[in-house]
C-alpha cells in the first residue's frame, strides 16, 4: 500500500473500533451498570465453584472485565478509546504505573524502555540451543529463564556481585575484541550502557523492579522473533531503532520493515490481549510472586499457564478450522454435522462474557481490512463472516454464545504473514504488560497464596509391609 493509501486505511481503522464502541455499547445497555468497590474489608465472603470459579482472589486496580456489559478497561479506560488512540507502549505504561503518561514522562520512559529491546547475551545463548526441537512457547518459557539472571533483589541477597560475561542483559556485547595474542584467543566483551535491573537493590518493589517488566516487556519480543528465526534456520535480528516497537517486533521476525497499516493493527493486537482480569496465567504468575520469589520465575508459570489448549491456542484452531471448511459455500453444511456431534465450536463462548467480546469486536474489522490483500485472506474471512452469523443466530439469544477474542485474532495474524505456530506466543508477548504490572501491584501487600483443598480420602488406614500388600 502506498503512503497516501496507508493514513487513509489508518484512519479507517480508527472509525471502525468507534464503531465497534457504539455496537459494545448498545449490546450491553440493558444491563446495570457495576457498583464501584472502594476498599475492600476482608474477608469477603463468595460461592466459590470448582476450579476457583467465583472465588475472589485479591483487589486489583489494573483492569477489569465485566461479562454481561461487554466492557474491558485498564486502569478505568476503555479498552475501545485505548486502540483507537493510543500504542501498546504508552498501555504497558499504563497498566505498570496506574496513569498515561503526560509527554516528558513518556519520552523518557520510551528512551528507557526501548533500551530493553536489546538483549544481546540471551540471545547468544539461546542460540546454542537445539530451539528447533522445542515449541516456541516452551522456548520462550526457558528464555525468559535465561533474561532472568542476576536481574533480581533475590539474586542480590543471593550472591556477590562478580559479574559474568553470559551473566545478564545489561551489558550488551556488541562487539568482540580480536584474540590478543595469548597462545590461545582470548575474547573480551565490551560493556556497553544498557540499564541493568535491580543489581543495586533489596526492596522488591523499588524502581529498579519495575526496570525488570521494562526488561521483560520490551525484551520479550526480541527474545520470540530470535526463537522463531532461529528454529527455520535463519540467523537472528536485532532491534532497529527507529521503528516502533510493533514495527520493529514485525521487523526483527520477517527481516523487512512493514508498512504503517500492519504495524498499527499488530499494535493494536498488543493492546487488545495485554490484561484480562484473573485468568489461569495471570493468577498462576501471581502465585509463584506471592511466595516471594522472582518476577522472571512469576512470569515463567504464566507462560506456562498460557501454553495450555484450554487458555491460550484457541486461536490457531480457529484459522485451521477455517481453512479446512473450504469456503463461504460450504458453511452451512459444515455447521450442520459440527452441531449435530455437540462440537464446540473454535473461537466462540467465553467463560466471562455474556455478550460479545469486546475484542472480537475490534479485531474483526481489522481482520476485513487485512483480507482485502489476497483471495485466500478474502475466502477465510468470508468463511468466518458466515460461521458467525450461523453461531448466534444458533446460540447467541439461548445460550448467549459469541465470538471471542480468539475468533479474529488468528485471522489478522495469518493475513500479516505470522505462522500459526506464533499465534499463542504473540499472545504472551502481550500479556507481559498485565502480567507484571499485576505482579508489581500485588507485592506491595503481599500475602502469600493458600487455599484449601477439601479432603475426600479416608482416615486411619492401617500401614501394611510391602511384602503382605496385595
Ligand atoms: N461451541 C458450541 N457450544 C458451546 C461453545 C462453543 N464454542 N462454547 C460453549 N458452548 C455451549 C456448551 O456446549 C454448553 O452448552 P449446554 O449448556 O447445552 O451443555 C454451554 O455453551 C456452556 O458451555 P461451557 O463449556 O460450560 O461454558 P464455559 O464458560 O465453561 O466455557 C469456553 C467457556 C471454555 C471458552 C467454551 O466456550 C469453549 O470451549 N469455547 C471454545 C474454545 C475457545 O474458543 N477458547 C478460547 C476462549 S478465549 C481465551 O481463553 C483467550
Amino acid at each position: 500500500m502506498g503512503k497516501q493509501n496507508d493514513q487513509e486505511v489508518l484512519e479507517r481503522i480508527k472509525v471502525s473500533i468507534l464503531k465497534a464502541r457504539e455496537k459494545a455499547s448498545l449490546a450491553g445497555a440493558h444491563e446495570p451498570d457495576p457498583m464501584r468497590a472502594d476498599a475492600v474489608q476482608w474477608p469477603v465472603q463468595c460461592t466459590v465453584g470448582p476450579g476457583l470459579e467465583g472465588a475472589v482472589a485479591c483487589e486489583s486496580k489494573v483492569g477489569y472485565v465485566n461479562g454481561t456489559k461487554g466492557w474491558l478497561l485498564y486502569r478505568g479506560y476503555d479498552i475501545f478509546d485505548l486502540c483507537a488512540h493510543s500504542n501498546f507502549e504508552e498501555v504497558s505504561y499504563l497498566l505498570l504505573h496506574g496513569q498515561l503518561p503526560a509527554r516528558e514522562k513518556y519520552r523518557a520512559f520510551q528512551g528507557k524502555f526501548r533500551l530493553f529491546w536489546h538483549i544481546p547475551k540471551t540471545i547468544r545463548q539461546i542460540t546454542g540451543l537445539p530451539l528447533e526441537e522445542m515449541t516456541p512457547m516452551g522456548a520462550l518459557r526457558l528464555g525468559t529463564t535465561i533474561m532472568r539472571q542476576n536481574q533480581t533483589y533475590r539474586d542480590e541477597k543471593a550472591h556477590d556481585h562478580e559479574t559474568s560475561a553470559l551473566g545478564t542483559d545489561e551489558d550488551s556485547i556488541a562487539m568482540e575484541s580480536q584474540p590478543t595474542g595469548h597462545e590461545k584467543a582470548v575474547y573480551e566483551f565490551i560493556k556497553s550502557h544498557t540499564p541493568n535491573p535491580s543489581l543495586s537493590t533489596t526492596d522488591k518493589n523499588s524502581s529498579m523492579e519495575f526496570d525488570s517488566c521494562y526488561h521483560l516487556i520490551a525484551g520479550i519480543p526480541t527474545l520470540l522473533a530470535a526463537i522463531h528465526r532461529i528454529r527455520i534456520g535463519h540467523m537472528p535480528i536485532g532491534p532497529k531503532a527507529d521503528l516502533s516497537h510493533s514495527a520493529n517486533f514485525l521487523y526483527m521476525l520477517t527481516g523487512e520493515i512493514p508498512d504503517a497499516v500492519s504495524e498499527r493493527i499488530l499494535d493494536i493486537c498488543l493492546m487488545l490481549h495485554a490484561d484480562h482480569g484473573m485468568n489461569a496465567s495471570t493468577f498462576a504468575s501471581l502465585v509463584v510472586a506471592s511466595t516471594l520469589s522472582d518476577i522472571y520465575f512469576s512470569i515463567g508459570a504464566g507462560i506456562g499457564a498460557l501454553n495450555g489448549p484450554l487458555h491460550g491456542g484457541a486461536n490457531q484452531e480457529v484459522i485451521t478450522m477455517l481453512r479446512s471448511i473450504g469456503g463461504p459455500e460450504k458453511v452451512e453444511e459444515w455447521f450442520e454435522k459440527a452441531r449435530a456431534e455437540k462440537r464446540k465450536i473454535p473461537g466462540f463462548g467465553h467463560r466471562v462474557y455474556k455478550t460479545y467480546d469486546p475484542r472480537a469486536l475490534i479485531l474483526e474489522p481489522l481482520a476485513e481490512i487485512l483480507s482485502e490483500k489476497t483471495d485466500e485472506s478474502r475466502k477465510l474471512f468470508a468463511t468466518a463472516k458466515k460461521l458467525e452469523g450461523l453461531v448466534i443466530r444458533q446460540w447467541g439469544e439461548d445460550k448467549k454464545i459469541y465470538p471471542n477474542v480468539d475468533f479474529y485474532s488468528g485471522l489478522v495474524y495469518d493475513s500479516l504473514g505470522i505462522p500459526d505456530t506464533l499465534f499463542t506466543p504473540i499472545f504472551a508477548v502481550a500479556r507481559m504488560a498485565g502480567w507484571t504490572s499485576r505482579i508489581m501491584e500485588y507485592l506491595e501487600r503481599n500475602r502469600i497464596f493458600r487455599p484449601r483443598a477439601i479432603y475426600t480420602g479416608t482416615f486411619g488406614e492401617e500401614w501394611v509391609p510391602s511384602e503382605e500388600r496385595k
